[in-house]
């Protein structure tokens, strides 16, 4: 939810600001801005609309001269996007600007306070208030702009990723973070301000990201100051570490969309999840996060999962994985339904807290509730260093590199990934699974790549079905075992990019309800793999056909039977039952991307949603 992005040092800001805004706009995109320092005076420019908006806008209307800079792009929560709810956000004096990711809950409170004082407000945002909260603080108590800023944050409730900066003092910029993610780049002599790394990955590599409750003041002359926000304790050795991300990765690669880049990146994406983890030959899993737990994951009583959308989908495969697996029951919880209830949590109970982004903030609540509880939190997540992977006691990365389509693709497939490996790895550990079993997973889960590879070959088939679909009104999806999940991802990728109503169901409770919709209009895309419930599936095929529906088969390689009875079929290697939705959610990816394409919308980032959900 909202991009933030800064820079002061000796380059231009306003570029550095401008192309990491478009590398952030993933994060929100209904309006954007900029303010930049020429050495005189601040230079504001905001739109609503996207950045490419922003800077056809700026180009008319301010000089861009300047080393000092910030941007944001924005995801609304406070104020409908316009142009004057847009950020950056002058104080009253317009000595003060500031851009922020986030909510400030007492705003209101805060806001009539100011008023009674004599500020003034143009906007409906939280952030408005803050800036000018700032100001007051910095005037009734003569504080400098750090100081203030503390003790102006000491009197909010609610979630921030800030920078500020005062006209007054061009030569430094007071950042600050509490449940919204914020790094800061440091090169020569020039830092960077960013909600991640990748607006300046190009000029450094050395990165400090902010704790939770935590603020620094980057002033040029100076080394970064790094403080508690609460109690003003000095952070001695920030942690500055190493970036591995690279300037190809958050490209798109001759792509029309990040989307398609992400879904053809999966075999890659696979292969780096469990490369340095699955010894194949030596029949070995090595997961350091486990590894130095294995007690507690031997002795679970329990397994929780904790997750939101597609990442909870790949809870639910995980479910199925799991159970199958150690034998141990396994509930999948929405996060931010278990943060809002009273949930039971047991001794020997490990909550699994999944999450692409590592941000989404209901995750991130309910695991904080579960810990606080008393459970051992195992994190898996896929940007290094974000909230979630910190708070976790414990975790594995998917290591599927940057995920930019709002749709989230490779993250899901390296989630059920990492999980299989933990499954597989504690089933072992508790001998519940013979060792060669064991080698025939590690066989099987190798060959994933490469079967990945021959699944996005469907990719002009799946083209094909879309171009008779896109039509449609509705879609339902349907699939059974392992595969029920991927029917709700297919309809979920169908719905968020395409608009289009769509439902997935486990086949059998079609029966029970939703067998009521089917008609000649209604497509039913329809999971039925061979080792999957063959026969049971094939029976819910025949029910639909009897009633005009129209059938659009995901078989395995070879099939027959469906193919006789559907419209249309989309082949997919074959691969144990347990691996399938591996390959299955290919080409169902596929198909939502090109009726996406198709009916002319935005794919990679769809009306209403953003990248990272850091609000509740
Ligand atoms: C769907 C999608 C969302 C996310 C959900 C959780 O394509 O992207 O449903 O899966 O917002 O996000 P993370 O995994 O970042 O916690």
């Amino acid at each position: 939810m909202c991009g933030i992005v800064g820079y002061i040092g000796h380059r231009q800001a306003y570029p550095i600001v401008m192309k990491g805004l478009q590398r952030l706009e993933y994060r929100g995109y209904d309006s954007a801005g900029v303010a930049i320092y020429d050495g005189e005076s601040i230079q504001l420019c905001k739109t609503k609309g996207k950045v490419e908006d922003l800077k056809n806008k700026v180009e008319s209307s301010i000089n861009t001269a300047g080393n000092l800079g910030i941007g944001h792009t924005r995801w609304a929560t406070h104020g409908v996007p316009n142009d004057v709810n847009s950020h950056p956000h002058y104080s009253n004096s317009g000595d003060l600007v500031i851009i922020h990711n986030g909510i400030i809950e007492n705003y209101d409170a805060i806001k009539k306070e100011l008023t009674n004082r004599g500020f003034t407000f143009e906007s409906d945002t939280d952030t408005e208030v803050l800036v000018n909260l700032i100001e007051d603080v910095q005037i009734n108590q003569g504080l400098k702009l750090g100081k203030a800023v503390q003790v102006a944050l000491n009197q909010t409730v609610g979630a921030y990723a800030i920078a500020v900066f005062d006209k007054k003092k061009p030569n430094e910029i007071v950042v600050a973070r509490l449940g919204s993610p914020l790094a800061i780049g440091i090169g020569e002599g020039e830092f960077f301000i960013a909600s991640d790394a990748s607006p300046f990955i190009e000029y450094t590599t050395n990165a400090l990201y902010l704790e939770d409750g935590e603020m620094a003041i980057v002033r040029l002359d100076k080394k970064i100051k790094v403080f508690s926000i609460k109690d003003d304790a000095l952070i001695t050795a920030p942690y500055i570490q190493e970036l591995k991300l690279n300037l190809e990765q958050i490209e798109k690669g001759g792509y029309e969309h990040f989307m398609l880049k992400e879904i053809y990146e999966q075999p890659q994406a696979i292969r780096d999840t469990f490369r340095g983890r699955m010894r194949v030959k030596e029949g070995i899993i090595k997961m350091a996060g486990v590894d130095d737990h294995i007690d507690k994951f031997i002795n679970a009583k329990r397994l929780v999962i904790l997750a939101c959308g597609t990442s909870w989908h790949a809870g639910l495969v995980a479910e199925y994985i799991i159970e199958e697996l150690v034998r141990i029951p396994v509930e999948v919880e929405y996060a931010s339904e278990f943060r809002y209830r009273n949930p039971v949590i047991e001794k020997g109970d490990i909550v699994i807290a999944i999450s692409q982004s590592g941000e989404t903030a209901d995750t991130m609540a309910a695991m904080k509730l579960a810990k606080e509880q008393g459970a051992f939190v195992f994190g898996v997540c896929n940007v290094v260093g974000s909230s979630i992977s910190r708070e976790a006691h414990a975790g594995a990365y998917t290591h599927a590199g940057p995920e930019i389509g709002v749709a989230s693709t490779k993250a899901f497939t390296t989630q059920i990934t990492v999980l299989t490996l933990l499954g597989l790895k504690i089933a072992k550990a508790k001998g519940k699974i013979s060792t060669s079993d064991f080698h025939m997973h590690l066989e099987e889960l190798n060959l994933v790549p490469q079967k990945v590879e021959e699944a996005l070959q469907s990719n002009e088939q799946a083209k094909k079905i879309a171009e008779v679909y896109k039509d449609a009104a509705n879609f339902l999806y349907l699939g059974r075992g392992f595969n029920f999940p991927v029917a709700l991802e297919g309809a979920l990728k169908l719905k968020e990019i395409s608009y289009i109503h769509a439902e997935g169901y486990p086949a059998a409770e079609m029966k029970h309800g939703p067998i009521a919709l089917i008609d000649e209009q209604m497509p039913v895309v329809v999971i039925a793999t061979r080792r999957g419930h063959y026969d049971k599936i094939v029976s819910n095929i025949q029910e639909i056909k009897s009633r005009k529906g129209k059938i659009i088969g995901i078989v395995t390689k070879g099939d027959v039977t469906v193919r006789d009875l559907a419209d249309y079929v989309i082949e997919v290697p074959e691969i144990m039952d347990s691996m399938s939705p591996l390959l299955t959610t290919i080409p169902l990816q596929l198909l939502s991307y090109h009726i996406a394409v198709m009916l002319g919308k935005n794919v990679d980032q769809p009306r209403n949603l953003a990248k990272s959900v850091t609000v509740e």
